[in-house]
């Protein structure tokens, strides 16, 4: 345990972050002193909250510094804890940002009385969020059998690990059409990816690597939109299809990644089954996989 250790945490920069002893100056001008850890269990990283936007009174997302030593796959999930009280409380979360970037994000549900995330939807800039150093999940193109048009089935926070995916110029190597679906209940919780999509069409250099290859593909459940219902309707219904203009699945060019509820993942699995599709995993690639949106 290193115990009583005092983190100093710049605002800007994760270079400046050092551990400093009780006993040695803040140095003020330079350093934001940003929480006083008691206690950071050993063999975690502790990172620094760089930015965190609240999108409604159930959804935020925030970024945090990376560990220099930490790798991952687009994809892939971590688990992510906070202090309480002086115990350390986890759960798993995908790594929204893509593989290839400086500072992490992560998006994340706000359940009231939730053992991690009542405490996590109050952290702010300067922060310290602990996460284990082994990163995992079967939501990596690595998973995947080559194909030409990857669908991401997407329900709530589920979108996260295909925030990744979809900033990684590796998901357009590998693709010649990338369709996300996203759906929740209402058009106010459907902004994170309404919002990265436009963060792509502006980035310096994704914009061009992606081109017209990302199709978006929003709906809502309990509200007025242009598009509405479950994806498994519209899977089963045919409009999914339709309204982009593709034909129907085809587990000959066909690929899959779903990310949403445990009853989301079984009905979504089954219309994929049902369409030929198999699905595969890490050490057995297919034509889809599945991981579960993570709650806490
Ligand atoms: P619905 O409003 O009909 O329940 P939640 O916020 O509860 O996680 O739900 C996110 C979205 O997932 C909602 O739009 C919800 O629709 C939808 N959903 C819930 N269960 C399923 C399911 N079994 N298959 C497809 N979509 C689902």
């Amino acid at each position: 345990m290193r115990d009583q250790m005092v983190y100093f945490a710049s605002a800007k920069n994760d270079e400046t972050k050092r551990p400093i002893g009780m006993n040695a100056p803040a140095k003020t001008e330079e350093f934001a002193v940003a929480q006083v850890q008691a206690k950071i269990p050993d063999g975690v990283y502790a990172e620094t909250v760089l930015a965190v936007e609240h999108y409604t009174d159930r959804l935020f997302r925030f970024r945090m510094t990376r560990p220099a030593g930490f790798r991952f796959r687009s994809g892939e999930f971590a688990m992510i804890g906070l202090m309480v009280g002086d115990k350390p409380v986890y759960r798993a979360y995908s790594i929204a940002s893509p593989a290839w970037d400086e500072e992490l994000e992560f998006f994340s549900i706000k359940v009231p009385d939730g053992p991690l995330t009542s405490h996590l939807q109050a952290i702010k800039p300067g922060d310290t969020v602990l996460m284990r150093k082994k990163p995992t999940g079967t939501l990596v193109l690595d998973a995947l059998t080559p194909g030409k048009r990857l669908y991401m089935f997407s329900t709530g926070t589920g979108i996260a690990p295909f925030a990744s995916l979809i900033r990684d110029p590796e998901t357009y190597e590998k693709f010649d059409e990338v369709i996300l679906t996203h759906t929740c209940r209402d058009v106010a919780e459907l902004k994170y990816g309404f919002d990265l999509v436009h963060e792509i069409n502006n980035h310096e250099f994704l914009h061009e690597i992606v081109g017209d290859k990302l199709k978006h593909y929003p709906t809502v459940t309990r509200e007025d939109f242009k598009y509405r219902g479950r994806i498994t309707d519209l899977i089963e219904n045919g409009k999914l299809f339709t309204d982009l203009g593709v034909p129907a699945l085809d587990p000959a060019v066909d690929r899959g990644m779903i990310c949403g509820s445990t009853a989301m993942l079984k009905d979504t699995k089954d219309l994929l089954e049902k369409a030929g599709l198999v699905e595969g995993s890490n050490s057995k690639p297919g034509e889809f996989v599945i991981e579960r949106a993570f709650v806490g």
